[in-house]
This record gives C-alpha cells, sequence and structure tokens, in this order.
C-alpha cells in the first residue's frame, strides 16, 4: 500500500485529487487538513474511515514527524496560495522520506524548486512542482509539438475558466499579482506586463466562443524559454467565464496600476463567495489553449494550436489530472528518477488526460 497524503484534502481541488486516487488497489488516501471536521466531512463522503481524516498544519514545527508517524509514502501539496510560500511542505516530506507532488502556480516557487534537488535525491525522493495545467499539461503539450519545428518561436497559452468558481487560494494567488508588473519574453526581450492587463479577446472553439482574458503570471513564463531554447516569445493569459466579471477584474488591475489602491487581495474572500452565488447565471463551459508558432522543416511559417473544452462544470478537473497521474506513477513504481525540479517531461499528454475519463471534456487540436 502507498500512502498518499493530500493536503488541503477537502480544499476545491484537493477533493478532487483525492477522489481520483481513491479507489485504487495500492493506494491509501489520507485528508489532511487544518479543520477536522471538514477533513471528516469529506473522508466520509469518499466511503473513506474516519482515521483517515488527519488535522495537520503544515506549518507546525513537527510537521514532518507527523508525516513520518503516519507512514506518508507520497505528499500532495494543494494548500496555496503558492505565490510567497517557501519549500517548508517539500523539505519536511523529504525529511520525512516521502515523495512531494504540489499543484503550485506561483513562477518563482515552480522554477526555483530546484534547490532541494540534493537532498532530494540524497533521500531517493521525487519533488515535482506545478503538477497541474500549468506547467505539468502545457509542456507535455509542447513537448508534442516541438520536434515538427525546425524552430519553435513563441508559444501563447491561456485558460478561459467556467463558471463553477475554485477555491479561496486560487483566488487569492491569481489577486496577488493583479495590476502588479512581471516579465514575460516578448520577441526576445524580458518585457514588463502586469497581471490581468493586456486584455485581449480571444475565440476559443465553439461551445466556448469568445472570452476576455488577461495576463497572468505563471510559471511557464520562466520555464518555458530554458526548456524550449529557441523561443522569442512566451505569454499566457486567463480569464472568468463572465465578461462582466472579468471586466471588473481589470479595472481593478487598472486601479492598482495607477496606485489608486494598493492590492485585490483582500477582495479575494468576498469575490469568491460572490461567484458561487452567481454560478447558476454563468457558462459551465471552459477551455485551455496552447498556441506554437514557428518554423516548420520545411522552412515555411508554421502554426498549431492544441485545445481542451469541458462542459457542464467540469473544467476544475482539469488541473487535478496531471497530480493524480503522476501519484499513480508513484504507488506504481514507475515514477521518474528521484530529485526536485519542475513537473515538466514527467508525463505524457495521454497521461495527464486518463484521469478525465468519463467527464464532459474533449481536445480538439491541430495535427502535429
Ligand atoms: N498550477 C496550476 O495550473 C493550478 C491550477 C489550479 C489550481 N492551482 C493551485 O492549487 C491550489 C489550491 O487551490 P484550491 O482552489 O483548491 O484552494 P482551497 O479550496 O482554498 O484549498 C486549500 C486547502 O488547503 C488547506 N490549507 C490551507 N492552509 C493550510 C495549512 N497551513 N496546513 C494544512 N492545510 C492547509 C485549506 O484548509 P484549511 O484552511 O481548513 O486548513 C484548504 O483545504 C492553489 O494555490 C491554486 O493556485 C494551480
Amino acid at each position: 500500500m502507498h500512502t498518499m497524503l493530500v493536503l488541503g484534502g477537502y480544499g476545491f481541488f484537493g477533493t478532487r485529487i483525492a477522489a481520483g486516487l481513491v479507489g485504487n488497489s495500492n493506494v491509501r488516501v489520507l485528508i489532511a487538513g487544518r479543520d477536522q471536521a471538514q477533513a471528516r466531512g469529506s473522508a466520509r463522503a469518499m466511503q473513506l474511515p474516519d482515521d483517515h481524516a488527519i488535522r495537520l498544519d503544515a506549518t507546525a514545527a513537527d510537521f514532518s514527524a507527523s508525516l513520518r508517524t503516519l507512514g506518508v509514502n507520497t505528499v500532495i501539496h494543494t494548500a496555496g496560495p503558492f505565490q510567497g510560500q517557501d519549500y517548508k511542505v517539500a523539505s519536511d516530506a523529504i525529511a520525512a522520506g516521502a515523495n512531494y507532488i504540489d499543484l503550485a502556480d506561483g513562477r518563482r516557487f515552480v522554477a526555483g524548486i530546484g534547490v532541494l534537488d540534493d537532498t532530494a535525491r540524497c533521500s531517493g525522493v521525487l519533488v515535482a512542482s506545478g503538477a497541474s495545467s500549468v506547467p505539468a499539461l502545457s509542456s507535455a503539450i509542447v513537448d508534442v509539438y516541438a520536434p515538427a519545428f525546425e524552430r519553435l518561436e513563441s508559444i501563447r497559452l491561456g485558460i478561459g475558466s467556467g463558471a463553477r468558481a475554485p477555491g479561496l487560494a486560487t483566488v487569492q494567488g491569481v489577486f496577488g499579482y493583479c495590476g502588479k508588473p512581471f516579465r514575460r519574453l516578448e520577441n526576445g526581450a524580458w518585457t514588463d506586463t502586469h497581471g490581468w492587463l493586456d486584455l485581449m479577446r480571444y475565440e476559443f472553439p465553439q461551445p466556448v466562443g469568445r472570452r476576455f482574458l488577461g495576463s497572468c503570471d505563471v510559471p511557464d513564463l520562466e520555464v518555458f524559454p530554458t526548456r524550449y531554447g529557441s523561443v522569442r516569445t512566451v505569454t499566457f493569459h486567463g480569464g472568468f467565464a463572465s465578461d462582466i466579471g472579468h471586466l471588473f477584474v481589470w479595472m481593478m488591475a487598472q486601479l492598482v496600476r495607477a496606485g489608486v489602491i494598493s492590492s485585490v487581495a483582500p477582495l479575494a474572500r468576498p469575490l469568491n463567495r460572490m461567484s458561487r452565488w452567481l454560478e447558476p447565471l454563468i457558462s459551465d463551459k471552459g477551455a485551455m489553449f496552447v498556441e506554437m508558432e514557428g518554423v516548420g522543416r520545411d522552412g515555411q511559417a508554421m502554426k498549431r494550436r492544441w485545445c481542451i473544452l469541458a462542459a457542464q462544470n467540469h473544467g476544475p478537473y482539469i488541473p487535478c489530472a496531471a497530480a493524480i497521474a503522476l501519484a499513480k506513477k508513484l504507488a506504481d513504481g514507475v515514477a521518474p528518477h528521484s530529485g526536485a525540479r519542475p513537473c515538466v517531461g514527467m508525463l505524457t499528454v495521454e497521461e495527464c488526460l486518463a484521469p478525465l475519463k468519463g467527464l464532459d471534456v474533449r481536445v480538439v487540436a491541430d495535427p502535429v
């Protein structure tokens, strides 16, 4: 039995990840967080015994000792926001001899995880950061198309979400950089852009259609220019299902940029709650795109697009799938070699999508 502890196991994504692992005959799932009652409620909903619900605070000094006592083989860390978080959870997992997978979307967090590489190797464990839509799935997609290019010059990515509001940690993370400057590679130069500005209208395949998107600070902006050496442009845009909601966030970003307000982060909780009330009024469809441009093997300009579309509010399962897939590999003893690195090159697109079987999710992609 491989014991997986899902930290934040009753959170928005943690619940879905735990549910995706329950039922695997070689996996024992523990649901952990700071609230015992919520952990128990979530465990019971998954028909797990009460002793699989664990009250655990990741910031506690004895967190590593607790992992050892519980016999944890792999920690799945979903207790964001990761922006500004240190590597305590990963370090404690290594010290406890456990593998570590996280859902991080914090750019510096994911790009810097290599500082733990030596310790992770010495302990013979895997530490994988960003086992989610970005950069695990996004890089797996680029890995498929990259060999078809003579020179891959630009990678543009984006996600237009559906109505189902994610958890507080997600909203706090993305609102943290709203209106704040960050760098991205554009036409070969590192250029400033601002969170949720750089407004664009993007045409997803039907039935998602046109959505407003704004620039987001994700790990890919840092990781891809190194991984795909020839690229001169890497951008990421995100958007909300409601046009009005998106334009509201865009306006708040303008106010932060102009110095009228210092941050949108304090609005994360009330806006998150409000978006739950509004859910029935908003599209249940969401999508992700990866656009790659460059020069083909025939010397001609080449462009490829890969999209995944979700309906019935099944979109939130997509960011969970890579973590589930990697966790299963660890349980099956076929995981990548030990060490600490961003979750790129560890999973194929098929592996990232396998946990989505049976959901209202489909891929619309150009041939390679
Ligand atoms: N890379 C990607 O593509 C991607 C995509 C989607 C989401 N994400 C990330 O996934 C993360 C999770 O998002 P979410 O929407 O699921 O958030 P959420 O619903 O707020 O869940 C966070 C969970 O962590 C727990 N938690 C918080 N602090 C803790 C602590 N100190 N010790 C133990 N547990 C703690 C919370 O419970 P208690 O507060 O009760 O302890 C809660 O269960 C976010 O950071 C988001 O950015 C990444």
